[in-house]
């Protein structure tokens, strides 16, 4: 038994349907754990909605029913939102289950214990949009607040606090010391100028039960509820908890006070923590960079190995919002363009870190130029011409491409594990390309018209039809449908989800390939109306 490649990614709140932000990033981190699974390399993929606190509570309210009702609605949308995307996430982890309360408890019954905690009053502000704290220091020079807070409430009430101070100076130590915790490198810049030049406040992480119910209980203290970013972070551990991770066990087992038959998978014991990758949006890097390092830190457990910042998408220029309604709903994008083109844009379109800006046309003309036209009619020509000229039977093996397919699979390889996605399919299309070019410098038309260039048409087929085979297990962590359409063109079994297969030659000669059809139709006239369906532009 061996440790997981273990990734994750934030958990959105389920105040709202899910949009294209939400999308992106379980789309980037699945595709991280399918490369790793394609390398061979076991691999646990977590993702999950984040249920507690005011926003949600606020939510459920307005929609007229109770919170726990409310969430489990949600719930099964985002769920199945994750199918839509053909995200591989080995489980998916709600707030509200037992699991997870079971391990909230236990870190703050063993911090609290330890000495981590005080109670005091809090006199503050607090935005419940953002579902976070304010200070004077956080108002602009006009005395307000950003609009990013939405409504500020003044709060001045007893609470617990989480003692934070004391932990600046070795976590400025650790960032500075581990050039790779925090990618991009901007984004590690902007946390070390954050830990240098403001004292940590200690953070206060409950709420008085008599304002806001809707959290985990404080198991020492009955009249709080658990502060809602104490509670999500600590999702990250519990899914290994409950598999049975020795690492966060060991920590924690002590303080759980649960029957085992009530949280834990049983007979599991697989090993995740610390975490290798943990995704988010650049938003929320203060509670994932300063918060939850300290949180492990004082439980003694290892931090994760890397925390990957992505940046944020704009629609058509704007800002997404939910009440403007001018957002990017990927699932009327995948009703009508395959969830495969969804997946290959974003990724394609957006080098991660960067701020993207989606453009119906930009979709398009991607769409249309690398997909119709690119792989799509790779595919296509190549195996009609194995059909039309050698009667869908592979001919002998030639070596044409193979310094190509090699040099191709060698670089995405790299860049994803270098987790450069973007770079990966860049590199994956220029195959794509050499090979779309090959076509038309060999002619294959011509050669079939000359019996004497039989042998050279062979090569020709072979060349052709092989590429298609390496690009199916090279696009499987990207396009995973894609990849098995092709293969199952090609009259292969199975799936090219093993990067080892995609070595040259893979093809044997005389094998009968499958059934074929356009992979990604061409659009000559563009779809009525915008391509997000069900967007109302102001
Ligand atoms: O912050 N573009 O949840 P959330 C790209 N529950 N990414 C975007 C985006 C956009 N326009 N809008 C949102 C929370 N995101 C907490 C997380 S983790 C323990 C708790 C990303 O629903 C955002 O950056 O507000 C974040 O990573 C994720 O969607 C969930 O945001
Ligand atoms: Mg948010």
């Amino acid at each position: 038994m061996s440790k997981r490649f273990y990734l994750t990614t934030a958990i959105d709140y389920v105040n709202g349907q899910p949009h294209l932000g939400h999308a992106y990033e379980k789309v980037i981190t699945d595709v991280i754990a399918r490369a790793h699974r394609s390398m061979g390399e076991g691999t646990f993929y977590l993702t999950g909605v984040d249920e507690h606190g005011q926003k949600v509570q606020q939510a459920a309210v307005a929609d007229g029913k109770t919170a726990q009702a409310y969430c489990d609605e949600l719930a099964r949308a985002w769920q199945a939102f994750a199918a839509k995307l053909e995200l591989t996430n080995n489980d998916f982890v709600r707030t509200t289950e037992l699991r997870h309360q079971v391990m909230v408890e236990a870190v703050l019954r063993k911090l609290h214990s330890a000495g981590h905690f005080y109670r005091a009053e809090y006199s503050g502000f607090y935005s419940t949009k953002e579902e976070t704290f304010l200070t004077e220091k956080d108002r602009r020079p006009d005395g307000t607040f950003d609009p990013i807070y939405g409504e500020v409430v003044e709060l001045v009430e007893d609470n617990y606090y989480f003692k934070l101070k004391d932990h600046q100076t070795w976590l400025i130590d650790y960032v500075e010391n581990d050039p790779d915790f925090i990618l991009p490198q901007a984004r590690r810049n902007e946390v070390l100028g954050f830990l240098k030049n403001n004292p940590l406040e200690d953070l206060c992480i409950t709420r008085p039960a008599s304002r806001l119910n809707w959290g985990i209980p404080v198991p020492f203290d009955p009249g709080y509820v658990t502060y809602v970013w104490f509670d999500a972070l600590l999702n990250y551990i519990t899914v290994p908890a409950a598999y049975g991770d020795p690492v966060v066990l060991g920590a924690l087992d002590s303080a759980v006070e649960a029957p085992e038959s009530d949280w834990r998978m049983p007979g599991s014991a697989l090993e995740l923590w610390p975490a290798d990758v943990q995704v988010v949006g650049k938003d929320i890097v203060k509670f994932h960079a300063v918060f939850w390092p300290i949180m492990l830190r004082a439980l003694g457990l290892p931090l994760p190995r890397q925390l990957l910042v992505h940046g944020w998408w704009q629609y058509e220029g704007q800002k997404m919002s939910k009440t403007t309604g001018n957002i990017v709903d990927p699932m009327a994008v995948i009703a009508e363009w395959g969830v495969d083109a969804f997946r290959y844009y974003v990724i394609r379109e957006l080098g991660i870190g960067s701020d993207g800006n989606w453009t119906d046309a930009g979709f398009q003309a991607r769409y249309q130029a690398d997909l119709a036209n690119g792989l799509g009619n790779l595919v296509n020509r190549s195996l009609s011409m194995l059909n039309r000229y050698r009667q869908g039977r592979v001919p002998e093996r030639s070596e044409d491409l193979a310094p190509d397919a090699e040099k191709a699979i060698r670089e995405s390889s790299e860049n994803l594990k270098q987790l450069q996605l973007q770079t990966a399919l860049q590199v994956v299309w220029s195959l794509v390309n050499r090979a779309n070019q090959y076509v038309d410098h060999t002619a294959p038309f011509k050669l079939a018209k000359d019996p004497a260039q039989a042998q050279r048409l062979d090569a020709v087929l072979y060349s052709l039809a092989e590429t298609c085979r390496v690009l199916a297990v090279l696009i499987w962590p990207f396009l995973p449908s894609t990849a098995n359409r092709i293969y199952a063109q090609l009259g292969l079994t199975g799936s090219p989800d093993q990067i080892a297969a995609s070595k040259w030659g893979g093809l044997p000669p005389g094998h009968a390939i499958g059934k074929i059809s356009p992979l990604f139709p061409r659009r000559d006239q563009p779809s009525a109306g915008p391509i997000t369906a069900g967007v109302s532009r102001p």
